[in-house]
């Protein structure tokens, strides 16, 4: 319980500060600011889990760091997610009409302003963190390696490739190196980034780093791997997304390539080794592993 109870503040403590980004008032004076605002708003605040800003934030915290100075980096890495997915909804992507139970942006919004939203989105992230590390110069350095990591796992060394790949071999058949590849740098890059750049905040000693690259990279794949059995044996109500939707877009999948029972299985030699690895943090890393156990048997 204590687990969920955290997780739930944390949850409460991001969305309350996404509010004040997007608040009206702070672009008043630009007048498209609302109508573009009001997408990013319906995108941003339609639900989700949150759980890229609460991994940051909670291994920030793990290695003795104050949130307060982690939350803008938390909520950007939201912003950056969310903008992901609504170009990911996208007809020339995954075309996909439902996301949290709503129909998707471009579904409401029309497919021009959805990329602008999209793009605002990305754009405000950078932003944000910006702000954030002028207003702590006391660690300038700490920022600047948090951003770096987070910017890389956004872009080509990252989601982009990730993204790229997953659409090129559609309807093509693909080896088990080449999935894991798409899994890794899709989904995986910005959520092992999360949980290096709350730790880069302030700086832990190399092989302590080593562990958590492991447990960051385990988790990144085990969520993604979850997410291709939840396409499958997942229900609408819980996902809030149609179910169906790798098959319809002949995608590349661990249930595809592996079958489901053998996907489970490395979903749990994955987390398996993620919680090993926190063993040297002792209690410490309480919150970090049961994070991890609960990416097992999501639902959603
Ligand atoms: C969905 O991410 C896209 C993937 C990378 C699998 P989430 O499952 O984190 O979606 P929300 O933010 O909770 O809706
Ligand atoms: C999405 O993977 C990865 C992103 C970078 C957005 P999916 O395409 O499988 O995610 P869902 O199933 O649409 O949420
Ligand atoms: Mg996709
Ligand atoms: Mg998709
Ligand atoms: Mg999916």
């Amino acid at each position: 319980m204590k687990f969920e109870i955290e997780y739930n503040k944390l949850q409460t403590i991001i969305v309350d500060r996404l509010y004040k980004y997007l608040d009206i008032r702070r672009f008043g004076h630009l007048s498209h600011s609302q109508s573009i605002l009001e997408i990013m708003d319906y995108s941003l605040f339609s639900g989700g889990k949150r759980i890229r800003p609460v991994l940051l934030l909670a291994a920030h915290k793990m290695v003795g760091g104050n949130i307060e100075e982690s939350l803008p980096l938390a909520c950007a890495i939201e912003m950056i997610h969310n903008y992901s997915l609504v170009h990911d909804d996208l007809p020339a992507m995954d075309n996909d009409d439902y996301r949290r139970g709503k129909p998707t942006t471009h579904v409401v919004y029309g497919e021009d302003m959805a990329i602008l939203a999209g793009d605002a989105l990305l754009n405000m992230a950078y932003e944000i963190m910006i702000e954030n590390a002028y207003e702590n110069l006391q660690n300038i350095e700490g920022h600047i390696k948090a951003m770096h990591i987070l910017a890389k796992a956004a872009g080509i060394e990252g989601m982009i490739s990730g993204q790229v790949a997953d659409l090129k071999y559609e309807n093509e058949t693909i080896d088990a190196d080449g999935l894991e590849f798409i899994h890794r740098y899709k989904t995986g890059a910005i959520i092992n980034a999360c949980v290096l750049a709350g730790v880069a905040l302030e700086g832990i000693d190399s092989h302590l780093l080593k562990a958590i690259k492991t447990y960051g990279y385990n988790i990144g794949l085990a969520f993604q791997i979850t997410d291709d059995i939840l396409d499958i044996e997942g229900s609408f109500d819980k996902l809030g997304k149609e179910v169906g939707s790798d098959e319809r877009n002949k995608k590349n999948t661990f249930p595809l390539l592996h079958g489901l029972d053998y996907s489970k299985i490395y979903v749990n030699e994955l987390i398996t080794e993620a919680l090993d690895s926190l063993k040297e943090f002792g209690e410490d890393a309480y919150f970090l592993n049961q994070l991890a156990l609960s990416i097992i048997d999501r639902q959603y």
